[in-house]
């Protein structure tokens, strides 16, 4: 089977190969008004390659209709390619540890629950605030807050198949990132590999301004694909 890969065309779109599962993920409002859970929606159907939409524009969104080059779509990279770590502050706690690296943020807000994942860290010699900074760190999409068990050093990360969700986030009345989970390559359009995280989320309304990652401008886009949870 051929490996699972998203390279990003100039000025176009995402091209997917290796079979991929693609399917809706919407994060869900917990009892505390915050985004608590994803719920993962309709499923596309199965293809070894397909084309995703990167400017924003299609008109078969979440596929790619070539509106890019009628619109001069700009999909410049502007993204170092420095490493996660590299680019994360650590904070550390008694239970666990946090690293977060600011600028892979698409706001997808996890991190607000029960007080913050960062106090949760630093509160984490209990039990209770130690499983909210793990659950919450876990639940961050774009991958930019990873929690570490400080005894052996290593990040305590979901499991995820490889696979791609297409977020829905009814609460800010937007569509969001592609959600790209289990490690799955990620090369520019000039041929260089991103580094492999279990979590990223790349840019899919057009208006990141740290491609081809997201940055949560797509809150202030209301970008919308059309999704049935932004109707309501
Ligand atoms: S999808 Fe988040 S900035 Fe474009």
């Amino acid at each position: 089977m051929m490996a699972k890969k998203i390279k990003i065309t100039k000025d176009g779109p995402y091209l997917v190969s290796g079979n991929v599962p693609l399917s809706k993920e919407t994060a869900m409002i917990g009892k505390e008004g915050e985004p608590e859970t994803w719920k993962k929606g309709e499923k596309y159907p199965e293809q070894e390659n397909y084309a995703l939409c990167r400017c924003g524009m299609s008109k078969n969104k979440p596929y790619c209709d070539g509106t890019h080059a009628k619109q001069g779509f700009d999909g410049t990279e502007t993204c170092d390619n420095e490493k996660y770590l590299k680019k994360a502050e650590k904070i550390s706690g008694p239970g666990v540890d946090l690293t977060d690296a600011q600028e892979f943020c698409s706001s997808a807000r996890f991190c607000h629950l029960s007080g913050g994942t960062w106090s949760n860290v630093e509160a984490s010699d209990d039990p209770k605030c130690k499983k909210i900074a793990i659950q919450t760190a876990c639940n961050c999409a774009s991958g930019r807050l990873v929690v570490w068990d400080n005894k052996t050093n290593k990040p305590i990360e979901p499991k995820f198949e490889q696979s791609i969700g297409l977020i829905e986030d009814p609460q800010a009345g937007a569509s969001g990132p592609i959600w790209a989970k289990g490690g799955i390559l990620v090369e520019s359009a000039d041929g260089k590999q991103y580094e492999i995280r279990n979590r990223m989320t790349l840019c899919r309304c057009g208006k990141s301004g740290n491609k081809p990652f997201c940055d949560g401008m797509h809150i202030t886009a209301k970008f919308n694909d059309g999704d049935e949870s932004l109707k309501r």
